[in-house]
């Protein structure tokens, strides 16, 4: 939906430093392999041969120290010492960050919190606007149990884990939809559970902030009207927030501003009006184990309701 997930091609600073050593190891696991090869293959020759007693000569011992003791001490040694400094330059961002993002994981959904301006914190879910070019600080944290947070153009996986506070660093050389996943097992669901990383101009970004911590306006159109009277008498209001109404559950996704999303359910669907029909009337039918209950709602209820969230753009 949307965007394929692109696991080889890096598109940020930290990606490529991840990529060096990626393809570091990978060159060296290859040459480790082939030269193993060929020594197997070489010493059961020699044995078929009977020349065997070569192994026991001064030159068999220089072998043995030089390609088994000092070409593998070396190349561990190097490989730690690049594993270990790729690590330190990507752990954690720039001291000044230009944004920093709340990244919540839910079973199977991603909370977005912007706290760049205390007055207005921005919610959002699964799409994490970022402006390109500027290092993203993303802090990681869990509702339920553990996920895992990779957007791979980006920067590589990080643990999402209950009760602590993981911190990852996103940046984005152009502008794009890059497209992630949650990568540990947590669940029914847990391949329905994508994070789509927006990057944008400074502008872009700035502008979509802004809109984003506005809140809803009333419906002006009735049809509209009447559905969010049924959002909020109905169970909707008691899991989702509305900003502007007096819905303020907060165990699902902050809908303020949900027709701005590019799909619904963590890229389970098209954001459409059709599939957000759909959803609110059987939620279970598309994603088994999730915590949305089945709506019964009557057609003119629903129809209302789906025409009123359209309006919160
Ligand atoms: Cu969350 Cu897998």
């Amino acid at each position: 939906m949307t965007s394929p997930m692109y696991i080889l091609h890096g598109a940020g600073p930290v990606a490529a430093m991840q990529d060096k050593l990626g393809w570091y190891l990978m060159i060296v696991s290859i040459i480790v392999v082939v030269v193993v090869g060929i020594l197997v293959l070489a010493g059961a020759r020699r044995r078929h041969d009977g020349r065997d007693q070569v192994a026991r000569s001064g030159s068999g011992m220089r072998w043995v120290i030089v390609g088994g003791i000092i070409v593998p001490a070396t190349v561990l040694v190097v490989t730690f010492a690049l594993t270990i400094a790729t690590e330190d330059a990507t752990a954690s961002p720039p001291a000044d960050p230009a944004v920093t993002v709340q990244v919540i994981g839910h079973r199977w959904w991603w909370e977005v919190k912007y706290l760049a301006d205390p007055a207005h914190t921005v919610v959002t879910a699964n799409e994490i606007h970022i402006p390109v070019g500027q290092p993203v600080r993303v802090e990681l944290s869990s509702a339920d149990v553990i996920h895992s947070f990779w957007i791979p153009q980006l920067a590589g996986k990080t643990d999402v884990i209950p009760g602590q506070r993981n911190v990852a660093w996103l940046e984005a050389d152009s502008p794009g939809i890059y497209r992630g996943a949650c990568t540990e097992y947590c669940g029914l669901q847990h391949s329905n559970m994508a994070a789509f990383v927006v990057a944008e101009s400074p502008a872009q970004f700035a502008e979509w902030l802004e809109t984003q911590a506005k809140s809803a306006a009333p419906p002006s159109d009735p049809d509209a009207a009447a559905g969010l009277a049924v959002f909020q008498k109905s169970a909707c209001a008691a899991c989702h927030a509305i900003r502007g109404s007096d819905a303020l559950g907060q165990v699902g996704p902050d809908l303020t501003h949900l027709v701005g999303r590019m799909t619904l359910a963590a890229g389970a669907l098209e954001n459409t009006r059709g599939n957000l029909t759909g959803w609110i009337a059987n939620s279970q039918a598309i994603k088994p184990g999730n915590d949305m209950p089945t709506m019964t709602l009557s057609a003119g209820d629903l129809q209302a309701l789906v025409s009123y969230l359209e309006t919160l753009k």
